[in-house]
């Protein structure tokens, strides 16, 4: 199935980077916000990162340009009418997903794939609500995605061959590498991404060692990118916390119960680098 036209529900961090990367390939790009306030937000979001991209030699400013162009930015579902693959990428809530996914079963044409972004939540039971499960899969990528070179794509039992082998061609002609987990919480790097966040809460709150000493053990004994607490709060504490609750309502499984500090830690409102306060300070 050619691919021509991509919706994306929400244009938050993961939204606006999911349309980027879908505008930089040439797709034209529907993406819906709830309110004007988030929707410019996020087109702004968008229009720093191809600036970016152009300023350090990524992407010419004509390819910005013309990604830019391809970008529609809108409030109403029903603009995705003529979509053939809609990413869902609003707040992690279940009750919220399916309602719209319910409301794209109705608005987009039969042959349109619906897929969500959700980092643990089931994409069976959003399939659930619609007439086509067949077509419905989870599409995770990860932050910041014009960056990270990862899709997981999320297979449910009723995701069809042919589904699957769209969706390849859509992440190929992004440029990224996939793999593919069933759809059980957490997928693949969740699953491993979560216990190993959750134990460095656990030994910085029994005070093994300082945070410094924890992050600098893990980037350069282990050549990580970012140590384990400075990775917390680039992920949000608040998202990190919500994907081990799933995963612990799920499989019961004290791997994935969350330490009281990470839990008290959201509560205080230190959510990490978008609060401005997580493991360190950024005001
Ligand atoms: N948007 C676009 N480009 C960005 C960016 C952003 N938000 N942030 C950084 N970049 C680009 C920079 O332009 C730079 O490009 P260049 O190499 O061509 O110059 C490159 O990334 C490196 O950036 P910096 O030099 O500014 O900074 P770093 O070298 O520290 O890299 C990082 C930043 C890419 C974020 C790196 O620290 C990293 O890879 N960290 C780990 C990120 C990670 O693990 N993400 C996954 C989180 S888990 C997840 O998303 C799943 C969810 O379900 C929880």
């Amino acid at each position: 199935m050619e691919l021509r036209k991509i919706g994306v529900v929400g244009c938050g961090l993961m939204g606006s980077g999911i349309a980027e990367v879908c505008a930089r390939a040439d797709y034209e790009v529907v993406v819906r916000e709830v309110n004007d306030d988030l929707l410019q937000k996020g087109l702004d979001r968008i229009r720093q990162s191809l600036t970016r991209a152009v300023s350090r030699g990524k992407t010419t400013q004509e390819q910005a340009d013309q990604a830019w162009a391809h970008i529609h930015g809108t409030l109403a579902l029903a603009d995705f009418a003529g979509c053939d693959l809609v990413v869902e990428a609003a707040i992690e809530n279940m009750a919220l997903k399916k309602e719209i996914f319910a409301e794209l079963d109705r608005i987009l044409p039969p042959h349109a794939i619906l897929a969500s972004n959700t980092s643990s939540l089931c994409v069976t039971e959003m399939a659930s609500v619609t007439r086509r499960g067949d077509k419905v899969l989870g599409i995770h990528f990860f932050n910041p995605v014009p960056v990270m070179p990862l899709i997981e794509f999320v297979r449910t039992i009723l995701t069809s061959d042919a589904t699957m082998e769209t969706a390849q061609q859509f992440g190929g002609s992004l440029g990224k590498t996939m793999v593919t987990a069933k759809d059980t919480p957490g997928f693949i790097v969740n699953r491993l991404l979560i216990p190993y966040l959750l134990d460095t809460v656990r030994i910085y709150e029994e005070g093994l060692a300082t945070r410094e000493d924890i992050d600098n053990a893990i980037k350069l004994g282990l050549n990580h990118p970012m140590g384990p607490l400075t990775l917390l709060d680039f992920v949000g504490l608040d998202t990190t916390l919500f994907i081990a609750d799933a995963m612990y309502e799920e499989y019961k499984d004290s791997r994935y119960a969350a330490p009281p500090l990470l839990r008290r830690m959201v509560l205080a409102g230190h959510m990490g680098r978008k609060s401005g306060k997580g493991f360190y300070d950024y005001s």
